[in-house]
C-alpha cells in the first residue's frame, strides 16, 4: 500500500474528528449532514480495503460488533463522589455558612451548573487516546461501558491538541444522558412494536448504556456532558473554571449553561432561572450543582465520609410524585372520542396540586397495566396536562380492580363504536349533549372565534336547557334567555351578546379552525384560508386537490373533503351562515417581506437550484436560514440524500417541504 493512502486515511480521520468536534462541542458545524456522511464513506472505504489500517480510534470503529455477556468492572483510581442535597434556596445558604465555617472568608465563589438526571461516568484517556470508561458502580468500582461509551459520537476516541499536548493521563467523568424528544419517539416507536416503554429519560440512558450489545446502543442517540476530573497527569488545572474550558478544548463536551458565580448570591439566582426554565431544557434537569471553584480552597474546606463538603445539589421540587388512582372516569371530546381520566387522590408535583391526569385511552391503561386502587407515579413535563408513567405493581393489595370501557356513551347513552383502525371508541352520535359543548368551546376559543365572556358553565347550561343544539344557535340567542340563566346578569349578558355578535365576521381560517375539522389545527386552517378564496372554492376541493398542497398529508386531504361532502358537515356551515356569521378571506399576501419570521433549514441536495440561491430568495422575501434544526425552524426542505435534519425534524415535529412545494411556497410570495 501507497503512503499516500495512508495519508489520506489519516487526513480523513482527522478531517471527521473535526467535524465531530465542531457540530458536538462549538456548535458551529461547517458542511452539511451529507457532506459528513460523504466523508464517513469514503474513509469506511479506503478501510474495507486496507484493513490493517484500521485503528481503535477511528471513527468508524465505534460500534463494537459481538456481545458481550457481562461487564467487567473497574476500579476508578480516585472515587467517584456523590454529594449532599439541598431542597431549596435556605438550604443553599446552609451549604455557604458550612463551607464558610472552615475557611476564613467573607464569601466564597462557586461554579454552579445545572445537575443533569442521567448517569455519571469515568472515561480514561491515556496519551490523548480513550482507553476505557466505567459507570460509577459504587463510587470505587463501576461496570466497563467501554465498547458503549465509545458509541456516543460526541465521546472523542483521541482528544483535541491544537492548544493543549495530550495529557498522559486525563480521567474525566460527566454525565450520560438522552434528550427529552428522542426519549419520547423512542418510546413511541417501542410502543408501536408493543415493546414496553420506558418509565424516563434516566431508565432509558441507564438501560442503554448497560446494553450488552453495543449495536443497540449505536442505535439511540445518547449524549454527554462532562463536569469533573479524575486522575490528570500532564495538565495543570487548579479551578472549576478552568476545567470547564479547557475540557472543551481537548474536545470533551461541556454543557454551556453553567456559571461562575462569585458568592451565594448568585448561586441563589442561577437556582430560580434554572428551576423557572428547566421545562424549556431539551434535557430532564433535577435540579443544581453547586461546587467551589478554587480546587485548593475544596481541599482546606474537606469531604465528610464519602462526600465532600465543597459541593452540594440543589435540587428542585419533584416532577413526579406517587399517589392513588381513585377512579376512572370518562370524559366525551368533540369528535366523539371517550377518553379516560384518571381521579387521583391530589398530590404536589412541581409546586401544583393535581387531582386528575388523562390516560389516553384503554389500549394505554392495559399496556400499562394500570388498576384501579393503583399506586400511581404522577409526572408533570412542562406544562403538558399531567400523566401517569406507570403503576407501582409491587405495592399492590389484591384490591385493585380493572377498568372496563363503557359499552355506551356516559352522557347520551348512545352504544359507542370502535373501528378497525383506531384505538380510540367514539359517541357516534352527533347530537350527544358532551360532543355539542365541546365542539363549542372549540368554536369559541382563543385561536377560533375567540369569544370573551363564555366559560364551560356557560356552555353547559345552554345546552342542558336546549338553548343551543347547533353553532349557528349561539348567534340566535337573545337577551332574556341569558337573563334566565344562572350567574348570568343583565351586564355580563349585553357584553356577551356584543361579543357574539362582533364575532360574526370572522376570518376564515379562524372559522376553519373552529369547525374542528379533525387533523386541521390553527396552522393548517390558515393555509387552507390563504389558498382557497373562498368557502366555496375550499368546499368544492377534492381530496386529490387537496393532497397537492404543501404540508396537507393524503388523510388530512381526505377528512377535509369527507366533512366538506358530508350532510352532518355542511349543515353545521349552512347553519352558521344562516345564523349570519360571515367569515372573511384575507388576501394572499404577496407584498416582500411575507417570510419574515419564518426560519428554513435545507438538508440533501437541491436538484433545480443551488442551495446558495434558494437561501437568497428565501432571505428576499424577509425569511431567514438557519443551519441547524430546532424548535424555532418553521420549514426543513428536504432534498435528495437528506441528512439527520430531516429525522429531527420530524422529531420536533416540523413541517418539511419537498423541493417542488418549496419552489411553490417562494413563487405564491415573489
Ligand atoms: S460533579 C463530587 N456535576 O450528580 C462531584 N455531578 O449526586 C462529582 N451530576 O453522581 C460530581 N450533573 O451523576 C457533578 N454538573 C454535575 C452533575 C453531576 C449531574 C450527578 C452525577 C453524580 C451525582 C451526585
Amino acid at each position: 500500500m501507497t503512503s499516500t493512502i495512508r495519508k489520506e486515511i489519516e487526513r480523513l480521520r482527522k478531517e471527521i474528528e473535526r467535524h465531530n468536534y465542531l457540530y458536538y462541542i462549538t456548535n458551529t458545524p461547517e458542511i452539511s449532514d451529507a457532506e459528513y456522511d460523504a466523508l464517513y464513506q469514503r474513509l469506511e472505504a479506503l478501510e474495507a480495503a486496507h484493513p490493517e489500517t484500521i485503528t481503535r480510534d477511528s471513527p468508524t470503529q465505534r460500534v463494537g460488533s459481538s456481545p458481550s455477556d457481562s461487564f467487567s468492572q473497574i476500579e476508578h483510581s480516585i472515587p467517584m463522589l456523590s454529594f449532599g442535597n439541598a431542597f431549596d434556596e435556605e438550604g443553599l445558604l446552609d451549604f455557604d455558612r458550612r463551607v464558610r465555617s472552615h475557611l476564613d472568608e467573607a464569601s466564597v465563589a462557586y461554579v454552579a451548573e445545572p445537575k443533569l438526571d442521567g448517569l455519571a461516568v469515568e472515561l480514561v484517556y491515556r496519551d490523548g487516546r480513550l482507553v476505557n470508561g466505567s459507570t460509577r458502580g459504587d463510587g470505587r468500582i463501576g461496570e466497563d461501558v467501554t465498547e458503549n461509551l465509545r458509541t456516543i459520537r460526541s465521546i472523542p476516541l483521541r482528544l483535541r491538541t491544537d492548544v493543549h499536548d495530550a495529557p498522559s493521563v486525563l480521567e474525566v467523568r460527566g454525565e450520560v444522558f438522552i434528550e427529552r424528544a428522542a426519549f419520547e419517539q423512542l418510546n413511541r416507536t417501542r410502543e408501536h412494536e408493543g415493546l414496553p416503554t420506558y418509565a424516563n429519560p434516566r431508565n432509558l440512558a441507564a438501560g442503554t448504556l448497560r446494553q450488552l450489545d453495543a449495536r443497540i446502543t449505536a442505535s439511540r442517540p445518547l449524549s454527554i456532558y462532562c463536569y469533573d476530573i479524575g486522575r490528570v497527569e500532564g495538565l495543570e488545572i487548579s479551578t472549576q473554571l478552568q476545567l470547564l474550558k479547557i475540557l472543551p478544548e481537548l474536545g470533551l463536551r461541556v454543557n454551556p449553561l453553567y456559571r461562575m458565580c462569585e458568592s451565594i448570591d448568585a448561586v441563589i439566582e442561577f437556582y430560580r432561572e434554572m428551576k423557572d426554565g428547566r421545562t424549556d431544557l431539551p434535557y430532564e434537569a433535577d435540579g443544581i450543582v453547586v461546587k467551589v471553584n478554587d480546587f485548593s480552597t475544596r481541599r482546606s474546606v474537606g469531604a465528610v465520609s464519602r462526600s465532600p463538603r465543597w459541593a452540594i445539589a440543589g435540587k428542585f421540587p419533584a416532577s413526579r410524585g406517587m399517589t392513588r388512582l381513585r377512579d376512572i372516569t370518562i370524559s366525551v371530546g368533540r369528535t366523539g372520542v371517550l377518553t379516560p381520566i384518571a381521579v387521583l387522590e391530589p398530590v404536589h408535583v412541581h409546586g401544583v396540586e393535581i387531582s386528575s391526569a388523562t390516560l389516553h385511552n384503554e389500549d394505554e391503561i392495559e399496556r400499562k397495566d394500570i388498576r384501579i386502587g393503583d399506586q400511581v407515579i404522577v409526572e408533570r413535563a412542562g406544562d403538558v396536562i399531567p400523566k401517569i408513567s406507570r403503576a407501582m405493581h409491587e405495592l399492590r393489595t389484591g384490591s385493585e380492580r380493572t377498568f372496563v370501557m363503557p359499552e355506551a356513551c356516559p352522557v347520551c347513552k348512545t352504544p359507542v363504536e370502535r373501528s378497525e383502525s383506531e384505538v380510540a371508541y367514539r359517541c357516534p352520535n352527533l347530537s350527544c349533549p358532551a360532543r355539542i359543548v365541546r365542539s363549542i368551546l372549540h368554536f369559541i376559543s382563543k385561536g377560533a372565534l375567540d369569544i370573551d365572556g363564555m366559560g364551560p358553565r356557560l356552555v353547559e347550561q345552554l345546552v342542558d336547557r336546549d338553548h343551543v343544539r347547533t353553532l349557528g344557535d349561539l348567534f340566535r340567542l337573545d337577551r332574556s334567555t341569558l337573563l334566565g340563566l344562572d350567574r348570568l346578569g343583565p351586564k355580563s349578558s349585553d357584553n356577551l351578546l356584543a361579543a357574539l355578535e362582533r364575532a360574526k365576521n370572522v376570518k376564515l381560517s379562524r372559522f376553519l379552525f373552529g369547525l374542528g375539522i379533525p387533523g386541521v389545527g390553527a396552522h393548517l386552517a390558515e393555509r387552507l384560508a390563504q389558498t382557497f378564496s373562498s368557502l366555496t372554492d375550499l368546499s368544492e376541493a377534492s381530496a386529490d386537490a387537496l393532497a397537492e398542497l404543501p404540508e396537507f398529508g393524503p388523510l388530512t386531504a381526505e377528512s377535509i373533503a369527507a366533512f366538506f361532502s358530508s350532510p352532518h358537515g355542511r349543515a353545521a356551515i349552512d347553519d352558521l351562515l344562516d345564523a349570519g356569521v360571515a367569515p372573511y378571506t384575507e388576501e394572499p399576501d404577496k407584498t416582500p417581506g411575507t417570510l419574515a419570521s419564518q426560519r428554513f433549514v435545507f438538508t440533501g441536495t437541491l436538484a433545480r437550484l443551488p442551495r446558495a440561491e434558494a437561501s437568497a430568495r428565501v432571505k428576499a422575501l424577509g425569511g431567514d436560514v438557519g443551519g441547524s434544526v430546532t424548535a424555532k425552524t418553521t420549514y426543513v426542505v428536504v432534498g435528495e440524500n437528506p441528512g439527520s435534519k430531516a429525522a429531527k425534524a420530524e422529531q420536533l415535529g416540523i413541517p418539511t417541504l419537498t423541493e417542488d412545494a418549496f419552489l411553490d411556497l417562494l413563487r405564491s410570495h415573489e
